[in-house]
């Protein structure tokens, strides 16, 4: 492993990627993706003898230059997560400065870790196959050699051919389609703004759209086309807020992919077109805080960058805030705060299961042969969130922060940095406070695992019935004192927040739990995230009539947020522990490798 990027085994301080050019024809068949991608480098020391890439499972046929002269190289012993170095030799005597063009032939394999391909019978359509990509973390070397390290940025070029009707789309800008004549039509994409690539992106599938505001169209299979736009049609709204707050949008266009259920995550920044789930589908715009989140990382993530994984919460901490200010800004601040109350209760569920002195609930985290996959959680999120959200009242409130924000998004925009350096520019933007800053236990913040070690006391105002209501309800011994009015007031986020005060308290008896659903007809929600937690507490409760519904609701969608700790609940009760083994069994070759991964992690089989 090399010394720059604990997570990659390149070097761009010896040769530098500056710009990829992809070539690829996606095969449903034999599930693979096969062309060449050109990679032009720049030599950034004297003679400098061999370009290192990552590579996971590729198959590699030939490397030349752009003139033709072929180049040798070897692949070394693959390592389990971070995959094989492929060593190519220089021309000899390259000069500090020279940029080479070099090709690689080559194909993926059909397990490639960043790609899911799906049979038409697990689309909402049933005619068409599927495929999406999932980069980030360090997939993206399973489907293009390149320097899979956030601090390399360069511009990419694609053509993708793919077989009609389907549709390809990239996180770029379409530039054109061509019909080949041949039952296949060529797509070309170009993403001007240098990103790293974690952030390439690929989806195909057939694929509609409807626009819904000035830069941006929402795609998803027929089906959901309609319900998305509606559901996400504060999009604009989001962009401008984040404009007004941070800069312009520099990636042109902003558009959704809303992709099939098996989608690991809530949402993915790809840039131009963010990633989200199905499950963000409410009906009433409820979970949009999630478009907020990806928007935000147009600026915090995309265009200003953890320099490597270990640095992952300058992405995730700041995106988070600035979703809470976006949010803010459209509703208010009360709501901003309340959003921040709830994270963290989302942040104490993963020191609880990472365990309070885990050093992956440090901020700044140490990835040496650590699969960041096996790292994720909310630390980096939330407690993230919190130091920002603390010093912001430190420092004198949003008056003072949110300039702040803006300078560290112009001073390091296009960039790639390490904590060190967010702090340095810290001090040097608060230069007249150098005494507050000196206060603050920046050791603890960023080192030490567990809790934040101070907790903002943030407006409690939206909080407080649900802390009143989530306390009666742990102490009650009998139900005669509740009734369906106690939540006719509450929006779904205080819903959500009471549910996830009682998850992190005692276990309920299966008792208050069909009190509780008689009352409130929790069991009826189609509100992914009230679901989510009313079925954990049910299971934590021991109530059997959880059971069913836990393992639809696992098998339904593969958002790993509700799949691994609703597995871990089921897998934790001896009632329910076989059911859940023997439905991960079933469900296996139907979930999305990383989930797979985790999940039987998390059922410790
Ligand atoms: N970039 C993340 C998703 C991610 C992180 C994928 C690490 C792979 C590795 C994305 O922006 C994200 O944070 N999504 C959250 C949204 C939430 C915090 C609002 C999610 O998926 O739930
Ligand atoms: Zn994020």
């Amino acid at each position: 492993m090399g010394d720059y990027d604990p997570t990659s085994f390149s070097d761009p301080r010896v040769v530098e990627i500056k710009k990829i050019t992809l070539d690829w024809t996606v095969d449903f068949d034999s599930h693979t993706i096969s062309g060449n991608v050109v990679l032009q480098v720049e030599v950034n020391v004297d003679n400098a003898k061999t370009l290192s890439l990552d590579t996971k499972n590729l198959s590699i046929s030939s490397i030349s230059t752009k003139e033709g002269s072929g180049l040798k190289y070897s692949l070394r012993e693959p390592h389990k997560a971070f995959g094989s170095a492929l060593d190519i030799s220089l021309p000899a005597e390259l000069k500090k400065g020279t940029t080479l063009d070099i090709q690689i032939n080559y194909s993926t394999s059909p397990n490639a870790g960043a790609l899911q391909w799906l049979k038409p019978e697990q689309t909402a359509g049933k005619k068409q196959p599927y495929l999406f990509s999932q980069c980030q973390a360090i997939h993206a070397r399973s489907i293009v050699p390149c320097q899979d390290s956030p601090s390399v940025k360069a511009p990419y070029y694609a053509k993708v051919t793919v077989k009609d009707p389907l549709v390809a789309l990239m996180s770029a800008v379409g530039t054109g389609k061509q019909s080949l004549g041949d039952g296949r039509t060529a797509y070309t994409f170009e993403q001007k703004v240098p990103t790293s690539s974690y952030l390439i992106a690929l989806v195909v599938g057939q694929l509609e759209s409807r626009d819904i505001g000035p830069r941006s169209r929402v795609w998803s299979e027929a089906k959901f086309v309609e319900k998305a736009a509606e559901e996400f049609s504060q999009t604009e709204d989001f962009i401008s807020a984040g404009e007004s707050l941070v800069g312009p949008y520099v990636w042109g266009r902003y558009d959704l992919l809303v992709l099939p259920p098996s989608f690991p995550f809530g949402g993915m920044e790809n840039p131009c077109l963010t990633f989200v789930t199905p499950t963000l589908l409410a009906g009433d715009k409820s979970l949009a805080n999630v478009i907020a989140h990806e928007i935000a990382h147009s600026w915090t993530g995309n265009l200003v960058t953890n320099k490597t994984w270990e640095h992952f919460w300058l992405n995730e901490g700041h995106t988070v805030f600035l979703e809470r200010k976006i949010v803010g800004r459209l509703n208010d601040e009360k709501t901003r705060q309340f959003q921040a109350i709830n994270g963290l209760k989302d942040l104490h569920g993963s020191i609880e299961v990472f365990g309070h002195d885990n050093h992956l609930t440090n901020l700044v985290t140490t990835l040496k042969d650590v699969d960041p996959d096996d790292s994720f959680s909310s630390v980096p999120y939330e407690k993230g969130h919190t130091l920002l959200f603390y010093l912001e009242t430190l420092l004198g409130g949003p008056e003072q922060f949110e300039p702040f924000l803006l300078a560290y998004i112009n001073k390091f925009k296009y960039k790639s940095l390490t904590t060190e350096e967010w702090k340095d520019f810290l001090y040097e933007h608060f230069k007249d406070k150098k005494a507050i800053l000196d206060s603050v236990d920046w050791d603890a913040w960023f080192n030490k695992p567990g809790m934040p070690p101070v907790i903002p006391d943030y407006d409690k105002s939206l909080g407080c019935a649900c802390n009143e209501l989530a306390d009666k309800w742990a102490k009650a011994t009998d139900l005669s004192g509740f009734q369906s009015s106690d939540i006719k007031d509450f929006k779904t986020w205080q819903i959500i927040d009471f549910l996830g005060q009682l998850i992190l308290k005692d276990p309920l008896t299966p008792d208050h739990i069909s009190g509780m659903d008689k009352l409130y007809k929790f069991s009826e929600s189609g509100n992914s995230e009230i679901k989510f937690r009313w079925l954990r507490l049910g299971i934590r409760a021991k109530c059997e009539s959880a059971v069913s519904p836990a393992l639809d609701m696992v098998t339904e969608q593969g958002r790993m947020k509700f799949t691994r700790p609703l597995y871990r609940d089921l897998g934790g009760w001896d009632q329910s522990r076989e059911r859940a083994i023997e439905r991960f069994k079933q469900n296996k070759c139907y979930m999305h490798s990383t989930t797979s991964m985790l999940v039987e992690k998390d059922l410790k089989i």
